[in-house]
């Protein structure tokens, strides 16, 4: 299994720090979900149903009709690689750790591209995130645009994935993947970041419909639990709960940004759910904050750490101190 965040009960066991006793923010996962409401007992009971109400919610929210629900989109991820003959992948790096062994894994020739190379790749299909995870970086929608059109002229594809675009959407592609003027753009979105409810395993695939076949032949019926449809359909569709939550990440992220730069840790990345530092002593300082009880995510190459959004002030405030200690080290 890959190292993603939010490991905090092997965290616990290993610094002896107990579990409510931690700030996690070793994830981009916002730290307020949205309100689940109570589950009749016939969700729980029955099986999930296509014409449930939730592909019209996610419809409203995504501007597509183009879509699939799937459990978390990393299971298009792992499904993804299986729906096409092995060929040439280009995937993003750093960026997700899931891609390449994906692709990997089922006999495609994978090349990880720095992100000034991507777009200008050779290969079958280019794979990214947009915003980037971890260091933020974003692609102009008029590069992606252009890329996936001389993609197309050659029966290329361009996969974005776009898990961290709720509240930073200015370069989204949502609305044309899989259309007439993109069949071969096949964009990911998660509900589990902007809503945080990454527990429930909620995602779309936007695509050409001949790729829903496809890929549910791969993850059989049902993908998506019963409970979970009726929790994505409800938080699709409270556009008010959304516009504060954007909101309230947008303005919480600015803030993460400038106590870290406060403290000589300017970060030079960044979404609405999370900021990155770049630091030669990442892996030190990582180590430091655990021995505080504060998890964030650390990264070898290059070295960096990712901050998650802090959820109270009294979180704020023990990250403030304990990074004002580290600077007196
Ligand atoms: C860029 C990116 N894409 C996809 C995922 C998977 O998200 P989900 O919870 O929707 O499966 C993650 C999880 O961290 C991610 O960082």
């Amino acid at each position: 299994m890959l190292e993603h965040g939010g490991g905090l009960r092997a965290a616990s066991r290993r610094y002896g720090i107990a579990l409510e006793d931690w700030i996690d923010l070793s994830t981009g996962i916002a730290p307020w979900s949205y309100p689940v409401p109570d589950i009749p007992a016939a969700v729980w009971q029955r099986l999930p149903e296509d014409d449930d109400g939730l592909l019209d919610a996610a419809r409203a929210y995504y501007g597509t009709a183009q879509l699939m629900a799937i459990n978390g989109s990393q299971a298009a991820i792992l499904a993804l690689p299986r729906v096409f003959a092995p060929r040439q992948v280009a995937v993003l790096a750093p960026s997700y750790n899931e891609y390449a062994p994906a692709w990997r894994a089922v006999g495609h020739e994978v090349c990880e591209c720095t992100a000034d190379e991507i777009l200008h790749s050779a290969a079958d299909v280019i794979l990214l995130a947009n915003p980037n995870n971890p260091d933020g970086m974003r692609f102009a929608r008029q590069d992606l645009l252009a890329a996936a059109e001389r993609l197309r002229a050659g029966r290329r594809w361009l996969i974005v994935d776009e898990a961290f675009a709720d509240a930073d959407d200015e370069h989204t592609l949502v609305q044309l993947a899989g259309t007439q003027d993109a069949p071969n753009l096949i964009v990911l979105r998660s509900a589990g970041k902007f809503f945080g409810l990454a527990g429930a395993r909620i995602g779309f695939c936007v695509a050409r419909p001949e790729m829903f076949t496809r890929l549910g032949r791969q993850l059989g019926p049902w993908p998506l639990s019963n409970p979970a449809r009726y929790v994505a359909k409800v938080g699709l569709g409270d556009t008010a709960w959304q516009a504060v939550q954007k909101q309230m990440l947008r303005e919480t992220s600015v803030r993460l940004a400038q106590l870290l730069a406060t403290h000589g840790l300017a970060p030079c990345g960044g979404t609405a759910l999370f900021q990155y530092v770049s630091c030669a002593e990442a892996v030190m300082l990582h180590d430091f904050l655990a021995r505080h009880g504060i998890l964030v995510r650390c990264f070898d190459i290059p070295s960096a750490l990712r901050f998650g959004l802090p959820a109270n002030e009294a979180a704020w405030t023990r990250l403030a101190l304990s990074l004002t200690e580290w600077r007196k080290k």
